[in-house]
């Protein structure tokens, strides 16, 4: 029987560079964080992509019905549909009232070319495109105002393309 004796600094090792074992361990950290503030952010914050309500033509969609009417549509108690309709340099309407508490869907298009809506204070920030209905729903629990500001570049006027969302005590919202 041999018996070979086998030092430790005889056995083959696996190495890694101490540079490279940081970058690994940077690089896990970092799609770490990634992942759990996805997950947080989706899970625990209720964060949504727009979703794409349905589809339009822009030529005709002002004619007839919701959005030849934009405005605040009771769907419920306490739930509301807020019809828009963005175009250069404005939102219809400008400005809302909903009562507090309300949750809020906004179905909003565009007639001419590419907006966004964002709604301060809230995780409402989505493009809006001729021909697409862009959706998104938030929850208005704290009473003040929201402004409300386009959120995509569209031209010379984009920067005055805001309006404004009022949250108010219930008893002193009229429909
Ligand atoms: Cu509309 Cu920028």
């Amino acid at each position: 029987m041999t018996d070979v004796e086998v030092t430790p600094e005889e056995r083959p090792r696996f190495e890694i560079d101490p540079w490279e074992r940081i970058w690994l361990t940077i690089s896990v950290l970092v799609l770490s964080v990634f992942a759990a503030a996805l997950i947080i952010s989706t899970v625990g914050f209720g964060f949504d992509l727009p979703g794409v309500s349905g589809r339009v033509d822009p030529t005709t969609v002002t004619d007839e019905g919701p959005f030849a009417t934009p405005g605040l549509v009771e769907t419920g108690d306490g739930t509301y549909v807020a019809y828009m309709v963005a175009r250069q340099y404005a939102f219809d309407p400008g400005l809302l009232t909903v009562p507090q508490g309300a949750e809020v869907t906004f179905r909003i298009t565009s007639i001419d070319v590419q907006h966004g809506f964002k709604v301060a204070g809230t995780n409402v920030n989505m493009m809006v495109l001729p021909g697409q209905i862009s959706e998104l729903t938030a929850t208005f629990d704290d009473l003040g105002e929201f402004p409300f500001v386009c959120s995509e570049f569209c031209s010379i006027g984009h920067a005055q393309m805001a309006g404004s969302l009022s949250v108010v005590p219930p008893e002193e919202f009229e429909p």
